[in-house]
């Protein structure tokens, strides 16, 4: 594999090898020795608390830097300056008022999930960890459905 910066996008869109691993994000990345060009991750991120994202993102970095590869995460965040309070006020709200094609059980399965598992980020936390962490540079690729899930790029 060429080395040289945005090697990702084509990682992407290429029949590159990958390998999918099912374990738990920090225990796995802290023991893997292999270097990688791409990691992804849909959707999982905002389920670790903030000290275990920066540590797991010191990790992804380590995996990622002899191959200039990259750290590429779809994920729901919080808006500029929201508390995580204010977030889970704003989300539970947002649920109970569009997704009305929920019966009332999964609703409310739904809404306890969210208390006790969601703590998504700011954009500006997951850049200031994500350049602690190493990553030269974090950029949003894309921002979705008003500005509550965003793919962002980190390149080590
Ligand atoms: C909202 S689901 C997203 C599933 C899928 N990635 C997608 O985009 O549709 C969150 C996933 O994160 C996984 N997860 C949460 N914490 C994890 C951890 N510490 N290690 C590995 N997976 C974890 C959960 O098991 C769950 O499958």
């Amino acid at each position: 594999m060429p080395s040289h910066r945005g090697i990702w996008r084509q990682v992407l869109g290429s029949t590159a090898q990958a390998q999918w691993h099912s374990a738990d994000f920090l225990s796995f990345a802290k023991n893997c020795r292999e270097d990688y060009d791409c990691v992804l991750m849909s959707f999982a991120m905002h389920h670790l608390r903030v000290h275990d994202k920066a540590e797991l993102l010191r990790e992804y970095h380590r995996l990622l830097t002899n191959s200039d590869g990259a750290f590429l995460m779809v994920d729901i965040v919080r808006k500029s300056g929201e508390t995580l309070s204010n977030y889970q006020e704003r989300s539970q709200y947002d649920v109970k008022t569009n997704w009305v094609g929920l019966s009332p059980d999964a609703l409310a399965s739904f809404t306890d999930h969210m208390l006790k598992y969601d703590f998504p980020e700011t954009v500006t936390t997951l850049e200031e960890i994500g350049v602690a962490a190493g990553f030269r540079s974090v950029s949003i690729e894309h921002v979705a459905d008003k500005g509550l899930s965003q793919f962002i790029a980190m390149e080590a």
